[in-house]
């Protein structure tokens, strides 16, 4: 084990060119060598910055190159931190475990640090930012001892797009660096993107566990301290210690969505259109005439993002196609024939396992056939993966915790009154989208594709139709400020509470929540003014349950029939009820070929109860009142006018 040193070894991806752009010095504080490729002087400085502060044993600059890839994963197999899958069964695959205690995001240690604490809001926790940096200061002093510091240069979309923004991600976590490789447009190409002294996102993230000289490292290190901490003003991310997803993937909910979605809304106070950062899927739907449609849909986390953007139209829909684009995040800016166009800053998925099958998503299974990394799924005899929904249970396997797991072990510790799961609920995988057999021809161009319609769900077992038009755009804006959601295992603590969770953005808005419906609200009027069509918007919910707790609606493809309703309602040809909330298909409306679903079924997903929806009115009033600063008077108005539907 190397010692800290002065100035730590540095590595590269590739040797520096003889004569060449040779080491460089940096500033007075730390001397740091960089590849010659790296010409940013800015850059230099901060990761020299960085090592002085958090004093890594040494610096690689990630190239992003498969070799580089290989390397890391062989080395983490060699620690312990990964096993390889079997090559017969999962050719160029792994499996990580993580510490019990670091599974998902963790939002009550996520804050936004702005100036002034009205600018995040009543959703966000606050900080002042100077006492914030004094904290982060104190924890990254030295925190990367012992260990190699990964510089990751990273595009969010197609590096060339106008819409895509660059990021660099210091990390001492090689499973970061192989993880953004696949999530990320990684590697040296960044560099030309930014050349000397272009824009990026500086992202600093540390597990939070330096090593004591001679000190053997764990499997999963990381901190019982974290910190996910977000300058909006700077456009800075500092993330201590968790290793898992978002907390540590930066260039995910952090930068695509939290720092992105401020700095969309920034552009209109310097006098740009703007534009939006958004928590959906993007798909494309092609129709038996060949007419082509593209919508983009957001649910909170583990409501079927990932399930719906790769949906495979089921039996009586010959001749539709549904192509995926992105599955969780959408920039959206318009273009210059004045309509919304979305991209998916991302180039992977990192994507919820349990319940994904070959019945519920066959197109993503299809894309996990190889080179990916599962983290906190079981462990088969054969050396391959499994995890709750997969296929029936194997009679043994090594539980996500690296304990023995028969089905016999399972009843006997029981989680919930429930079998202990072999897969963590939030177990996931990580693979490229260009793997998915139903990526879309555009899904990296550099334009990104024009949206039809928006579409908006939660997870609600009561109260919540099946599907719903909303009659405007401001009525649209409303629906999804008003969404509730019951809670998943996407986020640490308690599961099954319905929360608003406005936009499927709670967690994921870097500003004030009032201020975003605003953006929201002020785009459309921009656009329209310019004399755009809008997207159209629509409310679903795939959740209701019947008196046994069971999901009365089928889901999955046959949610296609739901989306063939939306694109019915943008040509005027599909036929639909007017209601206190906007516009509902009737079960005539629906396209039934294929599937036995019976009208008192429908109804059941569709009534609206008077009495629940006066209760819901009054969390819309209460959600309204904790954001009543700055909230759109818009938003109050539609809110009247349902109200006053409601009591006639
Ligand atoms: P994040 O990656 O966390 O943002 O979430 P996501 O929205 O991409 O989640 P994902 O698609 O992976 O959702 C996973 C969960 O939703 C699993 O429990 C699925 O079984 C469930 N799910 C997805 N689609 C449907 C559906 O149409 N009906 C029902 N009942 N469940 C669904
Ligand atoms: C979510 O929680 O919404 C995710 C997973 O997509 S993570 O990247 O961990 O945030
Ligand atoms: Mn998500």
């Amino acid at each position: 084990m190397n010692h800290p040193k002065e100035s730590p070894a540095v590595t590269g991806g590739a040797p520096a060119a003889a004569g060449q752009g040779a080491a460089r010095q940096a500033d007075q504080a730390a001397r740091i060598e960089a590849p010659d490729y790296v010409q940013h002087g800015g850059l230099i400085e901060w990761v020299a910055s960085i090592a002085a502060l958090t004093k890594p044993d040494r610096i690689h600059w990630a190239d992003g190159s498969q070799a580089e890839y290989d390397r890391l994963c062989a080395e983490m197999v060699a620690a312990g931190a990964m096993r390889k899958l079997n090559p017969t069964k999962r050719p160029n695959s792994y499996i990580a475990w993580s510490d019990p205690t670091d599974v998902a995001r963790v939002e009550d240690r996520t804050f936004i640090c702005c100036e002034r604490e009205e600018d995040a809001g009543p959703t966000n926790n606050w900080v002042e930012p100077g006492e914030m940096r004094a904290t982060l200061n104190g924890l990254f002093d030295g925190c990367m001892r012992g260990r190699t510091m990964y510089v990751i240069p990273f595009s969010m979309g197609p590096m060339g797009s106008y819409i895509a923004h660059v990021g660099v991600e210091i990390s001492d976590s090689p499973y970061v660096v192989v993880s953004m490789r696949t999530m990320t447009r990684m590697g040296r190409a960044v560099y030309d993107v930014i050349g000397e002294d272009g824009h990026f996102v500086p992202c600093v993230h540390s597990v939070g566990k330096p090593l004591a000289p001679g000190e053997k490292d764990v499997a999963w290190p990381c901190s019982p301290t974290k910190y996910i901490v977000h300058y909006p003003e700077s456009r800075e991310i500092w993330s201590y210690g968790s290793g898992y997803g978002g907390n540590a993937l930066l260039g995910k909910k952090c930068f695509a969505l939290r720092i992105a979605s401020n700095m969309g809304r920034q552009e209109v106070l310097s006098g740009g259109i703007g534009w939006l950062a958004e928590h959906m899927l993007i798909l494309a739907v092609t129709t038996p005439e060949g007419k082509k449609y593209h919508v983009a849909a957001a649910f909170p986390s583990a409501c079927g993002k990932t399930n719906f953007a790769m949906l495979i139209p089921p039996a009586g829909f010959e001749g539709w196609s549904v192509k995926t684009i992105g599955d969780d995040i959408a920039w959206i800016k318009p273009h210059t024939d004045g309509r919304l166009y979305a991209i998916n800053p991302e180039a992977g998925f990192f994507g919820v396992a349990p319940g994904t099958s070959a019945k519920t998503n066959p197109n993503c299974l299809e894309s996990l056939k190889e080179n990916a990394i599962f983290t906190n799924v079981a462990l088969t005899d054969d050396g391959d993966v499994w995890w709750e929904g997969l296929s029936e249970a194997p009679a043994h396997l090594i539980d996500w915790q690296g304990r023995e797991w028969t089905p016999e072990i399972a009843k006997a510790n029981p989680v919930n009154g429930k079998p202990r799961p072999a897969a963590h609920p939030n177990s996931r995988f990580t693979v490229a989208a260009a793997q998915c057999p139903s990526i879309d021809e555009n899904w990296d161009s550099v334009d990104g594709v024009p949206i039809d319609a928006f579409i908006f769900g939660g997870r609600r077992s009561t109260t919540v139709p099946l599907v719903t038009q909303a009659r405007d755009w401001e009525e649209g804006v409303y629906m999804a400020a008003t969404m509730g959601s019951e809670t998943t295992a996407a986020q640490a603590g308690a599961t099954g509470i319905v929360r608003r969770d406005p936009f499927a953005m709670l967690p994921f808005c870097g500003y004030n929540m009032a201020e975003y419906f605003a953006h929201w609200l002020d785009l459309g009027h921009r656009l329209q003014v310019g004399g755009a069509k809008l997207p159209a918007i629509f409310c679903v919910n795939w959740f209701r349950t019947d008196e046994n707790g069971k999901f009365v609606w089928p889901g999955f493809g046959e949610n296609m029939r739901v989306l063939a309703w939306m694109l019915g309602r943008l040509e005027g040809k599909a036929g639909g009820v007017e209601h206190v909330f906007g516009v509902t298909p009737r079960y005539e409306d629906i396209h039934w070929k294929g599937l036995e679903f019976s009208r008192a079924a429908y109804e059941r997903i569709t009534s609206i109860e008077k009495a629940a929806w006066q209760r819901e009115l009054e969390l819309h009033a209460e959600l309204f009142a904790q954001l009543a600063h700055g909230l759109p008077k818009a938003l109050e108005r539609v809110k009247g006018r349902l109200a006053e539907r409601l009591a006639a």
